[in-house]
């Protein structure tokens, strides 16, 4: 491995604030952390502040920001017409002991915009989404397990919580992965209660699924692998989900917290699949914490507080639907006009076909993939079909690609997955690449 000591010294020397701040938070958080999926090693960068497609470390370095909160920023940070819009709200009151009109502001965009949303109702996280769109699906069902994909990751309470980012070593054959728990504390019985699918493999995960059709309640699926590659599902694959979930009673939940960012209605538009529940988390909010669920009417009515004998499905939340929130959701899909998601698309085109090339010039495979505004770099010429083709990366190349790009002044997530926002424009873009090159260049060249 070329170089890999070079980066980190980098990184190290340009980084030296943000390392005492670091030091700083471990005497009171463990890992100095509240949220691993933003923790990298040696240390993260602390940010002092952000605006646009930039975001000023604690040292005073601007960076790039390709990934927007791991693409929750699709107008940027802070962007004017929802800052001045939440401030408005913040005159008003931040939260309430009561419903407010802005709620229904912002379910009325998104059963607009979403193919399959009769009905919808909203949670502070994508977590709590998933949960309720699980849970939902065992009360009209009747049934218990749920079948998900390896690699799918849909938050962190248990019943999501298994066969995410697994070694593939200990998960057995890839046409046959075994259940694995993501995590230690999962509650008894929690791996026999989930069915584990191989990605985009339609025949073995037909056949799995048939084998568990009298007991499941519900298949969960990303329609786009996210947060661990963007890798979009076939059409194939999501068609035969949707038609064994229709023959057999079963609930098919698209977890589009991340995949909604695909077009206007999300992946299931772009697809053209409809599932019968849909989470939904990040851009909505417009920076605020953020979730949502939604559906088949008779399947959302469970919750009606209004019915003969009052909901069957609990569901509460002191912030769930605050004022605040649902003003800058609704200020940000007011910003999403199909024009605004054509030239995300074309951007992010742009910036596929520029990594592309970076790759062809330096002789090194790459491939970028991903939909709409979304994208995954990985360094492999191997064909990218589920979970393990992603698992079977260089990993410790790509840390070294990202402490690189870091240093060349950009921002991405840790594995490599990114964001394109409106804030950004070719200039950025064109930025990005040379930068990217550069990173190659040192990682290609044999040190000594
Ligand atoms: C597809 C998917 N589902 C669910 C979640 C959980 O959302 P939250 O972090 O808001 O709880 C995430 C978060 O990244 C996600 O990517």
């Amino acid at each position: 491995m070329a170089e890999t000591s070079s980066e980190l010294e980098r990184y190290l020397q340009s980084t030296t604030k943000s390392k005492a701040l670091w030091e700083e938070a471990k005497n009171y958080l463990p890992g100095g952390d509240s949220r691993n999926s933003i923790f990298w090693a040696p240390y993260p960068i602390f940010v002092d502040h952000a605006s646009g497609c930039h975001v000023v470390d604690s040292d005073g370095v601007d960076r790039l920001d390709f990934i927007g909160t791991m693409t929750t920023l699709i107008l940027g940070h802070s962007p004017k017409p929802v800052m001045d819009a939440v401030q408005i709200q913040l005159e008003k009151g931040v939260v309430y002991n009561a419903p407010n009109p802005l709620q229904t502001r912002l379910a009325k965009l998104l059963c607009e915009r979403i193919p399959s949303f009769d009905l919808v109702r909203f949670t502070n996280s994508g977590t709590e989404a998933t949960l309720n769109t699980i849970r939902a699906a065992r009360a009209v069902t009747g049934k218990s397990k749920i079948a998900k994909v390896e690699g799918g990751y849909h938050g962190s309470h248990d019943q999501v919580s298994i066969s995410v980012r697994v070694n593939p070593a200990k998960a057995g054959d890839r046409n046959r992965p075994e259940a694995l728990a993501a995590t230690e504390g999962l509650g008894e019985g929690m791996l026999e209660q989930v069915v584990v699918l191989p990605f985009n493999e339609t025949k073995v995960s037909r056949q799995i699924l048939e084998e568990n059709k009298n007991e499941l309640a519900a298949v969960i699926i990303e329609p786009m692998l996210g947060s661990v590659g963007m890798l979009p599902a076939t059409t194939e694959f999501l068609a035969m989900l949707r038609e064994f979930t229709a023959d057999n009673g079963v609930i098919l939940i698209f977890d589009e917290v991340i995949s909604y960012r695909a077009s206007m209605g999300g992946a299931q538009e772009y697809y053209g699949i409809t599932p019968d529940l849909t989470s939904l988390g990040k851009i909505i909010g417009g920076g605020f914490s953020i979730g949502a669920f939604g559906g088949r009417k008779d399947i959302m009515d469970l919750y009606d507080p209004s019915a003969p004998g009052g909901p069957r499905v609990a569901h509460a939340g002191t912030f769930n639907a605050n004022p605040v929130t649902m003003m800058a959701g609704a200020a940000t899909l007011d910003q999403l006009t199909p024009e605004v998601y054509r030239k995300l698309a074309e951007m992010t085109e742009y910036l596929r076909a520029s990594i592309l090339k970076v790759g062809a010039e330096l002789e090194t495979p790459v491939q970028v993939t991903g939909l709409g505004s979304l994208f995954g770099i990985h360094f492999t010429s191997d064909e990218l079909v589920g979970y393990r083709d992603i698992a079977a990366e260089d990993a410790a190349f790509r840390h070294q690609v990202f402490l690189g790009l870091l240093n060349e002044g950009i921002l991405m997530a840790s594995n490599l997955v990114g964001a394109v926002s409106t804030e950004i424009g070719e200039a950025e873009i064109d930025a990005f690449t040379a930068a990217l090159r550069r990173v190659l260049e040192r990682a290609l060249t044999p040190s000594g």
